[in-house]
């Protein structure tokens, strides 16, 4: 397993069938993607991109003083190789750059089905569960950077 830096456009061929199942490949374009601050990820199974995450210099709503602050969006891993750790390294990925570019927290919308596992990476859920249309139910997530 290795974790290495690609480019939004190597995002797509996982974020396209994971996160965006049955809709137009564009939709797996994200706002942002090409920002300069935009950092991007990949799990690599051998040669074999099997996981994604990317990290955006957003603001979070609930703590907008904080600055620079990253939201975490596209995470992603293939059926296959869930439960082998390819999620968590990415996280840690993410959690580490975010740091490295001195960032108070990390935050993220967490599908309510993916919760445990920010859970146990250590994010905590803010505020009250709210739809993002034809993704479903969210909650807020963050974790701080303090630390850092
Ligand atoms: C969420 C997701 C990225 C996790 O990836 P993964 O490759 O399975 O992650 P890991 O193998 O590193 O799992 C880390 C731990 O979290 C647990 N975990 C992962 N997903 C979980 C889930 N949905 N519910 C409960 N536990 C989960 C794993 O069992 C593992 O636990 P362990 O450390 O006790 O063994 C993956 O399931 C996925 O792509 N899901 C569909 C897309 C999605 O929901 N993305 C998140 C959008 S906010």
């Amino acid at each position: 397993m290795s974790i290495r830096p690609i480019t939004a456009a190597d995002t797509i061929a996982v974020r396209w069938p994971i996160l965006r199942p049955g809709f137009p490949r564009e939709t797996a374009v994200f706002d942002g993607d090409d920002a300069p601050g935009t950092l991007h990820f990949g799990g690599f199974d051998g040669e074999r991109l099997v996981g994604v995450a990317s990290i955006y210099l957003v603001p979070f709503p609930a703590q907008p003083d904080v600055s620079p602050a990253y939201q975490l969006r596209g995470m992603a891993t293939l059926p296959e190789v869930r439960g082998a750790g390819f999620g968590k390294a990415l996280l840690d990925a993410c959690v580490a750059a975010a740091r490295e570019h001195g960032a108070g927290l990390l935050w993220c919308n967490a599908r309510t089905s993916a919760m445990p596992f920010y859970e146990k990476n250590g994010w905590q859920t803010v505020g009250e569960e709210f739809d993002i249309p034809t993704v479903g139910p969210h909650f807020r997530m963050v974790v701080p950077l303090v630390d850092g």
